[in-house]
Protein backbone atom coordinates (compact mmCIF):
# COMPACT_ATOMS: atom_id res chain seq x y z
CA UNK A 1 0.00 0.00 0.00
CA UNK A 2 1.40 3.48 -0.93
CA UNK A 3 2.49 5.66 1.67
CA UNK A 4 1.45 9.27 2.00
CA UNK A 5 -2.20 9.16 0.26
CA UNK A 6 -3.23 12.17 -1.76
CA UNK A 7 -5.99 14.60 -0.76
CA UNK A 8 -7.65 14.23 -3.97
CA UNK A 9 -8.29 10.22 -3.69
CA UNK A 10 -10.20 10.37 -0.37
CA UNK A 11 -12.94 7.88 -0.65
CA UNK A 12 -16.34 10.40 -0.48
CA UNK A 13 -19.61 9.66 -1.93
CA UNK A 14 -21.85 11.82 -4.36
CA UNK A 15 -23.44 13.95 -1.78
CA UNK A 16 -20.09 16.04 -0.49
CA UNK A 17 -19.09 18.71 -2.40
CA UNK A 18 -15.19 19.70 -2.23
CA UNK A 19 -14.00 23.48 -2.55
CA UNK A 20 -10.15 24.28 -2.17
CA UNK A 21 -8.29 25.93 0.35
CA UNK A 22 -8.33 29.39 -1.64
CA UNK A 23 -12.16 28.93 -2.61
CA UNK A 24 -12.53 28.19 1.39
CA UNK A 25 -10.94 31.56 2.22
CA UNK A 26 -11.89 34.07 -0.49
CA UNK A 27 -15.64 33.55 0.33
CA UNK A 28 -16.51 36.74 2.08
CA UNK A 29 -18.56 35.32 4.13
CA UNK A 30 -16.46 32.97 5.85
CA UNK A 31 -13.77 36.50 6.79
CA UNK A 32 -17.16 37.97 8.30
CA UNK A 33 -17.57 35.96 11.28
CA UNK A 34 -20.31 34.34 12.50
CA UNK A 35 -22.76 36.58 14.29
CA UNK A 36 -21.87 40.22 12.41
CA UNK A 37 -22.22 43.33 13.41
CA UNK A 38 -21.94 46.66 11.17
CA UNK A 39 -19.75 49.28 13.02
CA UNK A 40 -20.34 53.12 12.56
CA UNK A 41 -17.83 52.58 9.07
CA UNK A 42 -19.98 49.77 7.90
CA UNK A 43 -17.45 47.33 8.92
CA UNK A 44 -18.89 44.14 9.70
CA UNK A 45 -17.55 42.56 12.62
CA UNK A 46 -18.28 39.74 15.17
CA UNK A 47 -20.48 38.98 18.12
CA UNK A 48 -20.78 36.31 20.33
CA UNK A 49 -23.32 33.01 18.85
CA UNK A 50 -26.45 33.28 21.12
CA UNK A 51 -29.59 31.64 20.27
CA UNK A 52 -31.29 35.63 19.69
CA UNK A 53 -29.19 35.98 16.54
CA UNK A 54 -31.13 35.63 13.49
CA UNK A 55 -28.76 33.48 11.70
CA UNK A 56 -27.45 31.59 15.07
CA UNK A 57 -28.93 28.21 13.74
CA UNK A 58 -27.25 28.46 10.13
CA UNK A 59 -23.67 29.32 11.50
CA UNK A 60 -24.69 26.71 14.17
CA UNK A 61 -25.76 24.03 11.32
CA UNK A 62 -22.45 25.40 9.09
CA UNK A 63 -20.05 25.30 12.07
CA UNK A 64 -21.08 21.54 12.89
CA UNK A 65 -21.05 20.18 9.48
CA UNK A 66 -17.54 21.91 9.08
CA UNK A 67 -16.59 19.62 12.12
CA UNK A 68 -18.32 16.92 10.74
CA UNK A 69 -16.06 16.53 7.77
CA UNK A 70 -12.96 17.30 10.08
CA UNK A 71 -13.77 14.48 12.20
CA UNK A 72 -13.56 12.49 8.76
CA UNK A 73 -10.48 13.64 7.98
CA UNK A 74 -8.68 13.25 11.41
CA UNK A 75 -9.37 9.98 11.18
CA UNK A 76 -8.30 9.55 7.84
CA UNK A 77 -5.27 11.49 9.07
CA UNK A 78 -4.65 9.44 12.27
CA UNK A 79 -4.96 6.21 10.34
CA UNK A 80 -2.42 7.50 8.05
CA UNK A 81 -0.12 8.28 10.70
CA UNK A 82 -0.49 4.57 11.63
CA UNK A 83 0.53 3.78 8.47
CA UNK A 84 2.73 6.13 6.55
CA UNK A 85 5.97 5.87 9.04
CA UNK A 86 8.10 3.00 9.80
CA UNK A 87 8.25 1.97 13.71
CA UNK A 88 11.57 3.45 15.35
CA UNK A 89 13.54 0.58 16.67
CA UNK A 90 14.90 1.73 19.75
CA UNK A 91 13.97 4.85 22.29
CA UNK A 92 15.29 7.81 21.40
CA UNK A 93 15.43 7.16 17.42
CA UNK A 94 15.10 10.56 16.00
CA UNK A 95 14.93 9.58 12.83
CA UNK A 96 11.70 11.66 10.65
CA UNK A 97 10.56 8.51 8.63
CA UNK A 98 10.34 6.27 12.43
CA UNK A 99 7.87 7.19 15.09
CA UNK A 100 7.54 5.10 18.29
CA UNK A 101 5.22 2.23 18.31
CA UNK A 102 3.33 4.49 21.46
CA UNK A 103 2.64 7.05 19.21
CA UNK A 104 1.13 4.79 16.43
CA UNK A 105 -0.72 3.26 19.46
CA UNK A 106 -2.12 7.23 20.12
CA UNK A 107 -3.21 7.45 16.57
CA UNK A 108 -4.93 4.50 16.63
CA UNK A 109 -6.77 5.25 19.71
CA UNK A 110 -7.54 8.61 17.89
CA UNK A 111 -9.10 6.42 15.01
CA UNK A 112 -11.11 5.01 17.38
CA UNK A 113 -12.36 8.16 19.30
CA UNK A 114 -12.77 10.24 15.60
CA UNK A 115 -15.05 7.33 13.90
CA UNK A 116 -17.35 7.86 16.91
CA UNK A 117 -17.18 11.04 16.65
CA UNK A 118 -17.95 10.60 13.03
CA UNK A 119 -21.43 8.70 13.87
CA UNK A 120 -21.48 11.59 16.57
CA UNK A 121 -21.62 14.21 14.19
CA UNK A 122 -23.96 12.23 11.46
CA UNK A 123 -26.88 12.06 14.23
CA UNK A 124 -25.95 15.39 15.74
CA UNK A 125 -26.16 17.20 12.11
CA UNK A 126 -29.45 14.78 11.60
CA UNK A 127 -30.98 16.53 14.93
CA UNK A 128 -30.15 20.26 13.76
CA UNK A 129 -31.96 19.62 10.30
CA UNK A 130 -28.65 19.49 8.39
CA UNK A 131 -28.05 17.16 5.34
CA UNK A 132 -24.49 15.46 4.95
CA UNK A 133 -23.54 17.68 1.99
CA UNK A 134 -25.54 20.83 2.67
CA UNK A 135 -22.27 22.48 3.33
CA UNK A 136 -18.89 22.15 1.67
CA UNK A 137 -15.70 20.33 2.39
CA UNK A 138 -12.11 21.66 2.22
CA UNK A 139 -9.32 18.94 2.82
CA UNK A 140 -7.31 21.44 4.99
CA UNK A 141 -7.37 19.09 8.14
CA UNK A 142 -6.16 15.88 5.71
CA UNK A 143 -3.33 17.87 4.12
CA UNK A 144 -1.70 18.68 7.35
CA UNK A 145 -2.01 15.35 7.90
CA UNK A 146 0.20 14.27 5.16
CA UNK A 147 3.50 16.23 5.98
CA UNK A 148 6.26 14.02 5.94
CA UNK A 149 7.07 14.93 9.30
CA UNK A 150 5.03 13.22 12.08
CA UNK A 151 6.31 16.02 14.73
CA UNK A 152 4.39 18.46 12.18
CA UNK A 153 1.97 16.34 11.79
CA UNK A 154 0.96 16.37 15.49
CA UNK A 155 1.27 20.05 15.57
CA UNK A 156 -0.92 21.06 12.56
CA UNK A 157 -3.39 18.61 13.28
CA UNK A 158 -3.65 17.32 17.03
CA UNK A 159 -2.49 20.93 18.56
CA UNK A 160 -3.53 23.58 15.95
CA UNK A 161 -7.03 22.43 14.35
CA UNK A 162 -7.98 19.70 16.85
CA UNK A 163 -7.05 22.83 19.87
CA UNK A 164 -9.42 24.73 17.46
CA UNK A 165 -12.22 21.73 17.72
CA UNK A 166 -11.60 22.33 21.58
CA UNK A 167 -12.83 26.11 21.18
CA UNK A 168 -15.67 25.19 19.08
CA UNK A 169 -17.14 22.33 20.89
CA UNK A 170 -16.42 24.25 24.20
CA UNK A 171 -18.85 27.25 22.52
CA UNK A 172 -21.50 25.06 20.98
CA UNK A 173 -21.93 23.51 24.60
CA UNK A 174 -22.77 26.85 26.13
CA UNK A 175 -24.65 27.37 23.23
CA UNK A 176 -26.13 24.33 23.39
CA UNK A 177 -27.11 24.90 27.09
CA UNK A 178 -27.97 28.21 26.46
CA UNK A 179 -30.69 27.31 24.25
CA UNK A 180 -32.04 24.53 25.84
CA UNK A 181 -31.02 21.85 23.45
CA UNK A 182 -29.74 18.85 25.92
CA UNK A 183 -28.55 16.94 22.33
CA UNK A 184 -26.52 19.73 21.45
CA UNK A 185 -25.51 20.44 24.90
CA UNK A 186 -24.27 16.23 25.51
CA UNK A 187 -22.73 15.74 21.99
CA UNK A 188 -20.32 19.06 22.40
CA UNK A 189 -19.55 17.93 25.65
CA UNK A 190 -18.73 14.20 24.80
CA UNK A 191 -16.54 15.03 22.07
CA UNK A 192 -14.98 17.87 23.58
CA UNK A 193 -13.23 15.51 26.42
CA UNK A 194 -11.95 13.25 23.87
CA UNK A 195 -10.28 16.17 21.58
CA UNK A 196 -8.79 17.03 25.18
CA UNK A 197 -6.94 13.76 24.90
CA UNK A 198 -6.10 14.12 21.12
CA UNK A 199 -4.43 17.59 21.65
CA UNK A 200 -2.64 16.72 24.97
CA UNK A 201 -0.92 14.22 22.66
CA UNK A 202 0.10 16.18 20.20
CA UNK A 203 1.55 18.47 23.21
CA UNK A 204 3.30 15.86 24.28
CA UNK A 205 4.90 13.80 21.54
CA UNK A 206 5.76 17.68 20.05
CA UNK A 207 8.01 17.46 23.48
CA UNK A 208 9.43 14.68 23.08
CA UNK A 209 10.01 14.07 19.79
CA UNK A 210 11.77 17.18 19.81
CA UNK A 211 13.87 17.36 22.76
CA UNK A 212 17.32 16.87 21.62
CA UNK A 213 16.30 18.74 18.35
CA UNK A 214 15.12 22.75 18.99
CA UNK A 215 15.49 23.20 15.11
CA UNK A 216 12.56 20.61 14.30
CA UNK A 217 10.45 21.90 17.58
CA UNK A 218 10.91 25.42 15.74
CA UNK A 219 9.61 24.03 12.67
CA UNK A 220 6.73 22.20 14.00
CA UNK A 221 5.77 25.50 15.92
CA UNK A 222 6.00 27.82 12.78
CA UNK A 223 3.78 25.17 11.03
CA UNK A 224 1.84 25.57 13.82
CA UNK A 225 1.31 29.63 14.31
CA UNK A 226 0.48 29.55 10.30
CA UNK A 227 -2.21 27.35 10.79
CA UNK A 228 -3.46 28.79 14.11
CA UNK A 229 -3.78 31.86 12.59
CA UNK A 230 -5.48 31.03 9.01
CA UNK A 231 -8.02 29.18 11.42
CA UNK A 232 -8.83 31.81 13.64
CA UNK A 233 -11.42 32.82 10.79
CA UNK A 234 -10.46 36.35 10.52
CA UNK A 235 -10.10 36.67 14.53
CA UNK A 236 -13.49 35.15 14.65
CA UNK A 237 -11.90 32.32 17.08
CA UNK A 238 -10.73 34.64 19.48
CA UNK A 239 -10.17 35.80 23.51
CA UNK A 240 -12.46 38.82 23.15
CA UNK A 241 -15.47 39.44 24.99
CA UNK A 242 -17.45 39.37 21.79
CA UNK A 243 -15.33 36.51 20.03
CA UNK A 244 -17.76 33.62 18.62
CA UNK A 245 -15.54 31.29 18.97
CA UNK A 246 -13.89 31.78 22.62
CA UNK A 247 -10.45 30.37 22.78
CA UNK A 248 -10.84 27.53 25.58
CA UNK A 249 -8.05 28.29 28.23
CA UNK A 250 -9.07 25.66 30.52
CA UNK A 251 -9.10 22.93 28.43
CA UNK A 252 -5.83 24.24 26.66
CA UNK A 253 -4.23 23.90 29.82
CA UNK A 254 -5.42 20.73 30.62
CA UNK A 255 -4.26 19.61 26.41
CA UNK A 256 -0.52 20.45 27.53
CA UNK A 257 -0.51 24.37 26.43
CA UNK A 258 1.19 26.77 28.49
CA UNK A 259 -0.20 30.29 29.29
CA UNK A 260 2.18 31.87 27.07
CA UNK A 261 1.38 29.71 24.52
CA UNK A 262 -3.12 30.61 24.50
CA UNK A 263 -1.84 34.24 24.79
CA UNK A 264 0.19 33.71 21.69
CA UNK A 265 -2.95 32.39 20.17
CA UNK A 266 -4.75 35.08 21.41
CA UNK A 267 -2.56 37.64 19.81
CA UNK A 268 -2.13 36.01 16.35
CA UNK A 269 -6.30 35.77 16.13
CA UNK A 270 -6.15 39.96 17.08
CA UNK A 271 -3.95 40.40 14.51
CA UNK A 272 -6.04 38.25 11.73
CA UNK A 273 -8.98 40.41 12.88
CA UNK A 274 -7.12 43.50 12.28
CA UNK A 275 -6.07 42.45 9.13
CA UNK A 276 -9.99 41.46 8.13
CA UNK A 277 -11.36 44.70 9.34
CA UNK A 278 -8.52 46.80 7.79
CA UNK A 279 -9.42 44.93 4.07
CA UNK A 280 -13.13 45.95 4.68
CA UNK A 281 -12.60 49.38 5.08
FE1 LIG B 1 -12.86 14.43 16.78
FE1 LIG C 1 -9.72 14.66 17.49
Amino acid sequence: MRKIFPAEELARDSRFSRISNEERFQDPRGQRGIGGRTDEKGRRGQARLTPDLPEAPDAARSLMHGIFVGEIQALEGAGRTCWDFETATRSGDAAIEAVPFELKLDMARQCWDEARHCEISVKLSEWMGTEIGEFTENPFLYQAACNPDPVLRLTGVNRALEGLAIDVFNTMRDFGDVAGDPVLEFCEDWMLADEVTHVKMGSDWLRRLTESDPERRTRALEFQRIVDKLFSFGGARGDEEDSPLRLARRFRELAGFTETEVDEIAALSREARDEMLAQQS
